[in-house]
């Protein structure tokens, strides 16, 4: 199966307040052109990125107002695919239930919404004018891109489970550097649906109460999920961090090869990684 990132959703309270936070870490991009933005208009959004691919910031309801819908709290990756029907056969033929949409005049797009194994909410969407792998949110003609979507597992090879064999995509093997950080690679407590050779996709990980602590960071990346952002210049993004005395961990090279990874908390703390080629 043929997959992308199309965008990452995270849940905020006030979403111009938060606006202005996330443009520590890359530019608001005032000239967006539309297209996919047409299938979030339930919620009240703001979209950094182009085309409705990359950051989205939405502010949730309360749930008892919610009708044939489901919200995250945290956090949710969605996902352009090219075999949506497939997805939705084997879903039923398991028996788990699931949102679909078909496309309509104000929105051109197949969606549909799925928790996986460990209730992470997962939209995945199909363009009815085909699949193009170079439409994504890390190929958006932007100076930055998501990276990865890290998602909390309680049972990471369920997880691995439900996206490979009911989805489509391949389980990868996850790529070390030699000055690895002080957390478990073993397949069941960390694994990866790779979109690259270098550790860029879905992340799945086991909960690690220690990892913060044995790593010597402020901030624990095993705990909530959290979307990962590329940027050209993380130095200039640590600088305004530190401007503005928002605390982050400097993770350094410790997880990925070429990778100089940073988290920190948005102002609503969710957890983020921003992270540079290095
Ligand atoms: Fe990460």
């Amino acid at each position: 199966m043929n997959w992308s990132i199309l965008s990452v959703s995270i849940p905020v309270h006030d979403p111009e307040k938060s606006k202005s936070f996330y443009q520590l870490l890359f530019p608001y991009n005032e000239k967006q052109e539309s297209y996919y933005q047409s299938m979030f208009k339930k919620e009240e959004s703001i979209f950094f990125g182009n085309k409705g691919l990359g950051l989205r910031l939405f502010k949730p309801k309360p749930d008892l107002e919610l009708k044939n819908m489901i919200q995250s709290r945290r956090s949710y990756i969605s996902i352009l695919v090219d075999n949506i029907f497939n997805i939705k056969k084997n879903l039923e033929q398991r028996q788990i239930k699931f949102i679909f949409d078909d496309p309509s005049d104000s929105s051109p797009f197949y969606s549909l919404h799925v928790q996986e194994p460990s209730l992470n909410l997962i939209h995945f969407v199909q363009d009815s004018n085909g699949f193009n792998k170079e439409f994504s949110s890390w190929s958006m003609g932007l100076d930055w891109g998501i990276h990865h979507m890290n998602l909390e597992s309680l049972d990471v090879r369920k997880s691995i489970d439900f996206f490979t064999n009911l989805i489509g995509m391949d389980e990868g093997k996850w790529l070390a550097p030699s000055n690895k950080g002080d957390f478990s690679i073993d397949p069941s407590e960390l694994a990866i649906l790779p979109l690259s050779n270098n550790n860029r996709g879905l992340h799945v990980i086991k909960p690690d109460d220690g990892f913060g602590y044995r790593n010597n960071f402020a901030h624990n990346p095993s705990i909530g999920g959290h979307p990962a952002f590329t940027v050209k210049d993380l130095s200039s993004v640590k600088a305004k961090l530190d401007k503005e005395h928002i605390l982050y961990s400097d993770a350094k090279v410790y997880a990925m090869p070429g990778f100089h990874q940073i988290y920190l908390y948005d102002t609503n703390a969710n957890m983020l990684e921003v992270n540079q080629a290095v």
